[in-house]
């Protein structure tokens, strides 16, 4: 059994992107917006702003009250949109409920669509023509060519269909030529569909759920979850079950959720040349 150091291979494409950044004779500029005060959104963007600074990025941190309009969060994004010192336009999710999110989305220019949410992003990734890739399945496969997984016709089954995680993350393995089981809350016998897999990847978001019985000895093993659990962060595995049969696994923390901001950096400096080239 491996425990993949998330921590390290982002820690290494960060400091790969510093030194492109020491380079630049601007700064590429990322804007990352919070709506509201949940705690583990807060969390986040403070670490999104942080890992800006480390790689000598411009930020912004843009604090919106849980109360603001469609229209005022709207009228935020085209001003960003029209920025020159902003590659890149974030907007935490989940959104309060008064809010429209897809529009939200469709609103940032797709040049600053760092998240990849926008349709057109998430239509050419569709389409294995790849431009702005959601940051943590993109961390994801950055995660898996590290280890040196060859997933040309590997059984890899992923639980959970977000927009933000499963959906893309399917995607992303397809467009690698592996056979892509999607399964969701409402899966029946998923046990059974697990211990078919190469490569699991588990996004649903529930504390300990997949058990160390319902992994194929030798797999692949990536937890996206962050769950909170008696003071503690715990994924959507049962960590101390699934390294005894797993070949490789990530913690939570330290596996995953580093690699999604190192992702996002790694987005904005993308979009920070391709905005220079035009
Ligand atoms: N909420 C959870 N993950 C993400 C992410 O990758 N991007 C944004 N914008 N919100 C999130």
């Amino acid at each position: 059994m491996n425990i993949i150091n998330g921590k390290k291979i982002a820690q290494d494409l960060k400091a790969d992107i510093a030194n492109r950044v020491a380079k630049l004779d601007r700064k590429p500029g990322l804007a990352v917006i919070l709506v509201g005060d949940d705690p583990a959104s807060s969390v986040y963007v403070r670490n999104k702003d942080n890992a800006c600074k480390e790689v000598g990025f411009y930020s912004e941190k843009i604090n919106k009250p849980a109360n603001i309009t469609q229209n005022e969060l709207l009228a935020e994004i085209k001003r960003l949109n029209n920025d020159d010192k902003i590659d890149g336009i974030l907007v935490q999710l989940p959104l309060p409920k008064h809010l429209d999110t897809n529009q939200v989305i469709e609103t940032i220019s797709p040049k600053k669509d760092v998240d990849g949410f926008h349709s057109e992003n998430i239509g050419k990734l569709m389409q294995n023509k790849p431009h702005f890739r959601p940051c943590t399945p993109k961390g994801v496969m950055t995660i898996l060519a590290t280890i040196g997984i060859n997933l040309v016709g590997k059984n890899c089954v992923v639980v959970g269909a977000s927009n933000i995680v499963g959906r893309p993350m399917a995607i992303e393995l397809l467009n690698a030529q592996a056979t892509v089981t999607i399964c969701n809350s409402k899966t029946q016998n998923l046990a059974t569909k697990l211990q078919q897999a190469d490569v699991i990847v588990v996004a649903i978001g529930v504390a300990k759920m997949i058990q160390g019985t319902w992994i194929k000895k030798g797999a692949v093993v990536i937890d996206v979850g962050m769950n909170p659990l008696d003071n503690a962060l715990v994924g959507d595995v049962d960590f101390d079950a699934a390294k005894k049969v797993a070949k490789w696994i990530t913690p939570v923390p330290g596996g995953v959720g580093p690699m999604t901001i190192a992702t996002l950096l790694e987005n904005t400096l993308m979009a920070y040349h391709l905005r220079k080239e035009k």
